[in-house]
């Protein structure tokens, strides 16, 4: 279906769509999550999104991020980042809402409220390193927050719900995990010991965030064993 799509639509067609896009985005800097983006312009959306892919199948790049140094894959790492936590902040309320043991629920919406933070110091710091957010989709978030959205969706027993989500949770709080400590340790090398330290708080969160849901786990667990 990509490739005869492809055949219809030229390079410059694509060029002028993407061109519009830029300005719309141009015109609102601050439109920066999916959902924000998708209530403004959703027919723009799914129009760049079509693109894009149609330019994936074919393996053409309209876009090289030209990552020749580590400060520039910090800042494309970063930007990755921004979009996961914008992500995750629009996909928590749901798994709120799902969630059934009320210690779970509260665990969730306490780290919403972290990962609202998470999002404000990135901007804090991608500002400071770049002058802009621009944020870049992160494909691996997405990717985990689907897997959570199926197991919402496909669970019939509350108890085991339940322990979908703190699964799927977990798994995001690894991604989390892995991400963070590694542009903390950037940052480190880079000399940018402030922008180090708000990295740091924000790991520290993530990491304590999974201990939490260790601990929820244990009788979540044990009541799910114990569904149908
Ligand atoms: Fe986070
Ligand atoms: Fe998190």
């Amino acid at each position: 279906m990509g490739k005869f799509l492809s055949e219809l639509i030229s390079e410059p067609m694509i060029s002028e769509w993407l061109s519009a896009a830029t300005l719309i985005d141009d015109l609102f800097p601050r439109a920066h999550s999916d959902r924000q983006r998708h209530s403004f312009f959703p027919h723009h959306s799914l129009a760049v999104r079509s693109i894009l892919d149609i330019c994936e199948v074919n393996s053409v790049k309209f876009f090289s991020a030209n990552l020749d140094s580590l400060r520039k894959l910090y800042i494309d790492q970063l930007q990755q980042l921004h979009s996961a936590e914008t992500q995750i902040t629009d996909a928590l309320p749901k798994m709120i809402d799902a969630a059934t043991e009320p210690q779970l629920k509260q665990a969730l919406q306490t780290h919403l409220q972290e990962t609202e933070g998470h999002v404000s110091r990135l901007e804090q710091i991608l500002n400071q390193a770049k002058g802009s957010v621009d944020s870049k989709k992160c494909k691996g978030v997405a990717a985990l927050i689907d897997e959570g959205e199926a197991v919402i969706k496909d669970a019939t027993d509350d108890s085991v719900r339940d322990a979908g989500i703190i699964a799927a949770a977990q798994k995001v709080e690894h991604y989390e995990i892995a991400a963070y400590g590694t542009v903390r340790t950037w940052a480190q090398i880079l000399g940018e010991s402030s922008q180090a330290r708000l990295l740091e708080q924000t790991l520290n969160e993530e990491k304590h965030a999974d201990a939490v849901l260790n601990s929820i786990a244990e009788t979540a667990n044990t009541k799910a064993d114990k569904a149908a």
